[in-house]
């Protein structure tokens, strides 16, 4: 059987840096609270009128090139702020990056976006559909935001990732080995936008001027967020065949440094084997992952033919692990700001 392996990695980050210090100017919270609380000191903002689709372009340009490609066959987006409604973004994408024809739709997970479109791009080149794909995750939270609240606007940050995956064989360095997902809908209303959808549209009457942005119950998230990336992580080891001691790092969706630490104490694992880059970009929500991807990968942190786990957990409620030796890549630069 045909098993994908990751070819490529590439990044786009806004370049409106907003620190917490900026923040406090404007909300009611310190620097040291959400250093304290989150681990974030600064996060990245599209300016008015950027849209998720520049970010996700731009991340899966910089994928292309890093995997010396021109064209894939499929191309999936991780997002839970299209650029509207309907229709799907990927399509757009597809287009922008000259892959016209090729079949491009969106998955909607939140933070478990990523996680969700690389077990489906992995799913078409496996049964032999395609024979590469580009998964891209790419959410631009700072326009679903309620700017006055300084719980939300401390956490969340803007950006895309995106990675080629190719047709290979099991045993190569990069090749994606297995996946655990799973979804629990009676936690729907932790993590929410009310209004936009038919349950609420966004055209009638607002029941509440708040339904109109993202809003989230913080404590029982954590929970759930921590116990959900440990079991599921604990379920793909299990899938396949690894034992908890081999795992040379774990990349965790970005939520908040206390909840990666909470699943690596829950693992018993060190947790210098949990790598993050919250403190610089927040939580990207679907561009999470591969935006901690690649700064590890830049920064040496991530050696080719190590065991790594990735593990997201997120609005739905959704979560899903996969397995993977990470690929012998050409070193990068950090992640690139982009000039949107
Ligand atoms: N600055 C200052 N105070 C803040 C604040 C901020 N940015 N945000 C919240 N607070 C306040 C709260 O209003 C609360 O005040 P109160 O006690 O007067 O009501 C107090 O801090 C404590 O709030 P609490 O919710 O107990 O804090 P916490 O330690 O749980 O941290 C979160 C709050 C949101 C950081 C934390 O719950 C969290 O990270 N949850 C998961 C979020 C997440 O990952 N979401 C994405 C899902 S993938």
């Amino acid at each position: 059987m045909n098993r994908s392996v990751l070819a490529g990695i590439g990044t786009s980050l806004p370049t409106r840096l907003v620190t917490n210090v900026e923040l406090s100017a404007r909300l009611d919270t310190t620097d040291e609270w959400i250093r304290s609380r989150t681990g974030i000191r600064q996060r990245y903002v599209v300016p008015p009128g950027t849209a998720t689709s520049e970010l996700a372009t731009a991340a899966a340009r910089d994928a292309m090139v890093a995997a010396e490609v021109t064209a894939v066959d499929v191309v999936v987006l991780a997002t839970s702020t299209p650029d509207h409604p309907c229709p799907a973004t990927a399509p757009d994408v597809a287009s922008r990056l000259g892959l016209t024809g090729a079949p491009a739709f969106d998955v909607a997970a939140v933070c478990a976006g990523f996680v969700y479109a690389l077990a489906v791009a992995d799913g078409l080149i496996s049964t032999g559909v395609a024979t590469s794909a580009l998964v891209i995750g790419a959410d631009t939270f700072s326009t679903i935001l309620d700017p006055t609240d300084r719980t939300t606007r401390a956490i969340f940050g803007d950006g895309a990732g995106a990675v080629v995956l190719r047709a290979g064989a099991g045993d190569e360095p990069g090749a994606l080995l297995g996946f655990d997902l799973g979804s629990d809908g009676t936690g729907h209303d932790l993590i929410t936008v009310r209004a936009g959808g038919s349950r609420q549209r966004g055209s009638g009457p607002i029941v509440d001027a708040a339904d109109v942005y993202f809003a989230m119950l913080g404590k029982p998230v954590f929970m759930q967020a921590v116990l959900r990336m440990t079991e599921s992580s604990q379920a793909v080891l299990k899938r396949v065949g690894w034992e908890l001691s081999e795992v040379d790092r774990i990349v965790a969706h970005q939520a908040n440094l206390r909840i990666l630490h909470a699943v690596a104490d829950q693992l018993e694992l060190p947790r210098d084997k949990m790598l993050t880059n919250i403190d610089r970009v927040g939580n990207t929500v679907a561009a999470s992952i591969p935006l901690a991807l690649a700064d590890a990968e830049a920064r040496g942190a991530l050696r080719a033919g190590d065991r790594v786990v990735l593990t997201g957990f997120g609005g739905g409620l959704a979560w899903g692990s996969a397995a993977l030796r990470w690929p012998d890549l050409d070193r990068r630069d950090p992640p690139m700001i982009s000039s949107l």
